[in-house]
C-alpha cells in the first residue's frame, strides 16, 4: 500500500478531549475513512489513571460509533469486572479509529491495520494520551503495542509485565473471544484479568 498523509493536520491543538472527538470525523489521514460507516473515537474520563488501547473498531463499533460495544468489548468488561476495575473509570480507545474490513458477500470481515495505518492514526492517540496523562497505558494486542512502542512486539513474550514509560502489553480480547468453547479459553481469560489487575495496581 502506498503511504498515507497521516492524521496530523486534522488533529487540533487542544487540551480537551471533546475538541478531538469533534474533529475526528473530518480526518482523511489515510484511506480507511471512506468505506467505514463512521469514525469511532474513545470512551471514558479525561482524568483516568489507566488507558486501554485496542486495535481498531470492529463491525459493531463501526455501526454504533462507540468503542468496545461488540463481543470483544463484552469480554473486556467481564475481565475488568473480574480484575476489580471500574470500567467507567478507565479510558478506552483504539490505535486506529476507522474499521478496516474486507467484504465477503454480506459480511464484513475484520482486517488488521497495516503499519501505515497505525502510523497515520497515531497523532490522535498521541493527542489523547497527552490530555489524559494516565499512569499506565495497556496495549491490548500487537497492533496497539506496535503503535505505542514504535516497534514490533511479541505479545506472548512481552505480556504481563510493566515496561518502561508506564506501558503494559496484554492479549487482545478478540483473540480470547476466538478461544471460547475451546481448550485454553480459561487460561487466556485469566491471563488477561491478571494483566489488567497488574496495570491497575
Ligand atoms: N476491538 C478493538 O480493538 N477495539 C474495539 O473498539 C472493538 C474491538
Ligand atoms: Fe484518520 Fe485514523 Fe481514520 Fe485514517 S483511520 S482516516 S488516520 S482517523
Amino acid at each position: 500500500m502506498s503511504d498515507a498523509p497521516g492524521a496530523g493536520r486534522w488533529v487540533p491543538d487542544t487540551s480537551h478531549l471533546d475538541d478531538l472527538r469533534a474533529a475526528a470525523p473530518d480526518c482523511r489521514g489515510c484511506e480507511l475513512w471512506q468505506p467505514a460507516t463512521q469514525v469511532v473515537f474513545s470512551r471514558g474520563p479525561s482524568d483516568a489513571s489507566m488507558v486501554l488501547v485496542g486495535e481498531q473498531p470492529g463491525d459493531r463499533e463501526d455501526l454504533e460509533g462507540e468503542p468496545f460495544v461488540g463481543p470483544a468489548g463484552r469480554l473486556l468488561s467481564d475481565a475488568l469486572r473480574e480484575a476489580g476495575i471500574d470500567e467507567n473509570a478507565v479510558y478506552l480507545t483504539n490505535a486506529v479509529k476507522h474499521f478496516r474490513f474486507e467484504e465477503r458477500g454480506k459480511r464484513r470481515l475484520h482486517k488488521s491495520p497495516t503499519i501505515t495505518h497505525l502510523r497515520a492514526c497515531a497523532p490522535w492517540l498521541e493527542a489523547e494520551l497527552g490530555i489524559v496523562q494516565p499512569r499506565v497505558v495497556v496495549a491490548l494486542g500487537a497492533s496497539a503495542a506496535r503503535s505505542l512502542l514504535g516497534r514490533s512486539v511479541s505479545v506472548t513474550k512481552e505480556r504481563g509485565r510493566l515496561l518502561g514509560g508506564g506501558y503494559l502489553v496484554t492479549t487482545h480480547p478478540s483473540s480470547v473471544v476466538r478461544l471460547r468453547g475451546r481448550e485454553g479459553f480459561r487460561d487466556a481469560f485469566d491471563e488477561l484479568v491478571s494483566d489488567l489487575r497488574l496495570g491497575a495496581s
